[in-house]
């Protein structure tokens, strides 16, 4: 499609142009960027998915900008070992722990951030998918390596606080901001709260908040245990990781959505070569759909990456909310990646008791095989991000899908900086985030 060519070129430009600096990459791209935005506002009348992912590119490439410039600190422990296999496959030289649940036995106890190197453990049984005799909480494949939880929780997380790559009428915030402006907190249940501003009328941007963790992982089960997310109009929330040097090092988006979204959406961002070997439900396995293409090279189909939507209200935004949120589990193995989703009611008790066997988790929402996308090729080195944007890209283009109505404010940006008293649902409330290898 010649929309998808300009896009393609646009974006090739952009990631092969890249100075050495961000603020000087905004400038010289600015009228590049101009163009970008009235590619996507086409886009977005034809598809809000592909304007999204359109502004994914200037994410990531900013996203690995940031980390090579802003912040010096920020190490990247490089991955040792090999990626594990699924539960039942030839996974014949590792060991398995009989007797004891490395799983539980770390569980809770790690504390958030420490600084320790990642252990990549390769003692998978691979035994969760047949009878056990030494019952179920001995057999999970998976150890805890990071677990962001409690009064610790955001000592494992950088605050990004450079401009929203994604155009959102958001200014994010450092830690010390964050908490002085009432944006972060631990509440009295011990979750991890993270608010955008809801100050009534701002003249700038609003206050919010994007950190991204300190660990990074190459293979992983990631899982997130929230009571709450943003949502309403104007909102922008994600659940995310991201690789180095995007897209080589792979985008997997867990939880993601705009506006008064009722559905989650899923997606991968690689670069060329990796596709999904069908688009129907039953022959990928999934209780979701994919939408747009199965090519999931950002470069080559306008950033549409690979999406699966969810079929069920409680998976996203206020359906989420009112159903006291779930569990959000991606797992990252050579065989593929998978997301699921369980409502607060319906959690695994193995993985509520820190000892996951995703084998046993039935249909994922979500779910990219290997067949056509060797993960250890096109993911490396993620970290886990959470950000709330305001308008921008996708939120604000498809702010006449129902929002401009609904609120009779007639832009984004204008409903944004003078109604913060609607941003009061827009909060992450996370009970834990922990990443097993
Ligand atoms: C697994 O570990 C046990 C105890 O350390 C050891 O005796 C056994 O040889 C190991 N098996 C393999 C396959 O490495
Ligand atoms: C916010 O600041 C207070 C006072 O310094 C501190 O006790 C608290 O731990 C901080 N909270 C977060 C989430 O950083």
């Amino acid at each position: 499609m010649r929309l998808n060519v300009h896009l393609s070129i646009l974006v090739f430009l952009l990631v092969n142009t890249v100075p050495s600096d961000a603020n000087l990459l905004a400038r010289s791209s600015d009228s590049l960027m101009k163009a970008a935005k009235r590619v996507h506002r086409r886009a977005a009348k034809r598809s809000a998915g592909l304007a999204k992912d359109l502004r994914r590119a200037f994410n990531g490439m900013l996203f690995q900008q940031q980390l090579d410039t802003s912040n010096p600190q920020q190490v990247y422990c490089v991955s040792g070992g090999g990626l594990k296999s699924s539960s039942g496959s030839s996974d014949t030289g590792s060991n398995g722990t009989s007797g004891s649940s490395p799983a539980s036995s770390a569980s809770g106890s790690a504390s958030a951030g420490s600084s320790g190197t990642a252990k990549h453990s390769s003692t998978a049984s691979g035994s969760a998918s047949s009878p056990s005799p030494t019952g179920s909480a001995s057999s999970s494949p998976w150890k805890l390596f990071k677990s962001y939880q409690g009064e610790t929780f955001f000592d494992g997380w950088d605050f990004f606080t450079a401009d929203d790559p994604t155009h959102g009428t958001v200014q994010y915030v450092d830690r010390n901001t964050a908490n002085s402006s009432n944006l972060i907190d631990i509440n009295s249940d011990g979750h991890a709260i993270m608010r955008v501003e809801t100050t009534g009328q701002v003249s700038g941007n609003r206050k919010s908040v994007r950190i991204t963790t300190t660990a990074t992982y190459t293979g992983a089960l990631v899982v997130l245990d929230a009571v709450h997310m943003p949502t309403g109009c104007a909102t922008w929330p994600a659940f995310w990781s991201n690789g180095p040097n995007w897209p080589a090092g792979g985008e997997i988006d867990i939880v993601e959505g705009v506006n008064t979204n009722a559905d989650n959406q899923a997606t991968i961002h690689t670069n060329h070569g990796c596709t999904i070997p069908s688009s129907s439900s039953s022959a990928l396995g999934i209780s979701g759909n994919v939408v747009g293409g199965t090519n999931c090279a950002a470069l080559e189909t306008g950033n549409a990456g690979c999406g699966m939507v969810a079929t069920q209200s409680n998976t996203y935004g206020a359906g989420f909310n009112s159903n006291g949120g779930g569990v959000y589990a991606m797992q990252w193995v050579d065989s593929g990646i998978s997301v699921w989703f369980f409502p607060r009611n319906s959690i695994p008790s193995d993985l509520s008791a820190g000892a996951p066997q995703p084998d046993g988790w039935g249909t994922p929402m979500a779910h990219w095989p290997a067949t056509n996308c060797n993960p250890s090729q096109f993911f490396s080195d993620h970290s886990a991000i959470f950000d709330t944007t305001l308008c921008g890209d996708w939120a604000g283009n498809a702010w006449n899908d129902g929002c401009a109505a609904s609120t009779g404010v007639s832009t984004c940006e204008d409903y944004v900086k003078n109604h913060g008293s609607a941003f009061s649902d827009a909060y992450w409330e996370v009970n834990y985030v922990k990443v097993y290898q």
